[in-house]
């Protein structure tokens, strides 16, 4: 049977993430009933606040018949009024219903994005390292180029201008025409914010190249750091400068099932094709209701944000004490689910086959899912990614299975085979 080559573009493409997701979740840990399962830090997912939701999420969504009907695929009115109050309670910026098109999930929100924005084989700049998915909402069916702007541990992986003129240039080379630039703002991976400066700079240097920005800002309300989130849609707003936001209710509600995201943006026409192509993957009318309900609860927003962040921050810092007493160094963490940890000094020599190899030897011995650095373009290698939203159970159990497999590796100068991925004795 034929197969389209589009089709079979798709099959070649792997995302390791999801992988490395569904083999934890064949034989997942439990304390009791599997004390030998795979521990799963490796998707960034919010497990810390299901008991301040369940009662709200549960609570009758009052379906009427008219959503059993069709409705605006792009997103019921009052369901867009809703979020656009959310918006602007939270992002400092006026949002309005009519600039909102909502799908399922954020992904799909950005697909349609590129599709809106660029050619096949044109780019977006990306301030590296990235929330890995990325490359998949890009490449996967609108074929558009991620342009890593590379950022560096030694330079506390600040964002500068240098490193997007070096990725702009680096795209020339490439022949790569360069259309945007894309800034997840809490970062993923990183686990921290951009300051006011910073979004400034890119503001700027977006509008010197005349490049779009699109703000994915799906953890704005996950942060409880030192440096507060500004959003880039702020900085814009001040400086007149059009932006394309992006929410969705995977992060800052931990409703990453629920699959529901959004897109604002004051630009008509791209607001026009994303609405067009929103018919093919809108949001259902039970799940909006539900959403509907739980936004207009304003009282309860407030609550269950500020609760969220003193759970996180609790857990964040649990989780940096743990691996300070392993020894394992990590960069400070502001925001989000995410600690970034160096585990370089287990490398035999500072290679990605190296790091590649210790994602696999920490996966199959220590039965712990950490993601490695170069599954975000991350420049250099022996940097993994923990998603430490987890009970203190989970957090202390895996942890202490990292440090136990790392010990072995130390103890006994031990290589890592890389045909069976298990250890060996070098010499
Ligand atoms: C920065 C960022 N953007 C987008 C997504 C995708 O979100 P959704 O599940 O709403 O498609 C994720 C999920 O991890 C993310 O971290």
């Amino acid at each position: 049977m034929y197969i389209s080559k589009r089709g079979m573009r798709i099959l070649d493409g792997n995302q390791p993430l999801v992988a490395a997701h569904y083999r934890c979740a064949s034989d997942p840990w439990h304390p009791e009933s599997n004390p030998k399962g795979y521990i799963n830090f490796g998707t960034a997912e919010n497990h810390l606040v299901f008991d301040l939701l369940k009662n709200r999420l549960n609570a009758s969504p009052d379906i009427r018949e008219h959503h059993t009907h069709y409705a605006e695929l792009h997103g019921m009115s009052d369901f867009r009024e809703a979020l656009a109050s959310y918006l602007t309670d939270y992002t400092g910026v006026k949002a309005s219903a009519e600039h909102i098109v909502t799908a399922t999930g954020s992904s799909a929100i950005l697909d349609m994005l590129m599709y809106a924005l660029c050619e096949a084989g044109e780019g977006m700049i990306l301030p590296a390292p990235y929330y890995a998915g990325f490359d998949h909402d890009l490449k996967t069916r609108v074929q558009v180029e991620p342009v890593p702007a590379y950022t560096r541990p030694e330079d506390g992986y600040k964002l500068t201008l240098e490193v997007l003129q070096q990725a702009l240039l680096h795209a020339g080379k490439r022949t790569i025409k360069v259309r945007g630039i894309i800034i997840t703002n809490p970062n993923n991976p990183l686990g921290q914010t951009y300051d006011r400066e910073t979004l400034e700079m890119i503001v700027k240097f977006a509008a010197d190249h005349k490049l779009q920005i699109v703000a994915d800002e799906l953890y704005m309300n996950s942060v409880f750091g030192s440096q507060p989130y500004v959003s880039l849609a702020e900085v814009a707003a001040e400086a007149g400068a059009d932006i394309h936001l992006v929410y969705g209710f995977a992060k800052d509600f931990a409703l990453s099932g629920f699959k529901a995201g959004l897109l604002h943006s004051t630009n008509e026409k791209v607001l026009q094709v994303v609405r067009e192509l929103a018919y093919f993957m809108p949001v259902s009318n039970a799940t909006q209701q539900i959403l509907i309900n739980l936004l207009r609860d304003k009282d309860f927003v407030k609550h269950f944000t500020d609760e969220n962040k003193r759970r996180l921050k609790s857990a964040s810092d649990f989780t940096h004490a743990l691996l300070d007493k392993a020894g394992i160094p990590a960069e400070p963490t502001d925001a989000g689910f995410f600690v970034w940890m160096n585990l370089s000094k287990w490398l035999d020599s500072e290679t990605f086959e190296m790091e590649f190899q210790l994602y696999n030897f920490i996966l199959e011995q220590a039965r712990v899912n950490v993601m490695p650095g170069q599954f975000f373009h991350n420049a250099e290698p022996g940097w993994f990614r923990l998603c430490y939203a987890r009970n203190e159970q989970m957090l202390e159990t895996g942890i202490e299975r990292i440090r136990t497999a790392l010990h072995r590796l130390d103890e006994a100068r031990l290589t890592i085979d890389p045909d069976s991925q298990s250890v060996s004795e070098s010499e």
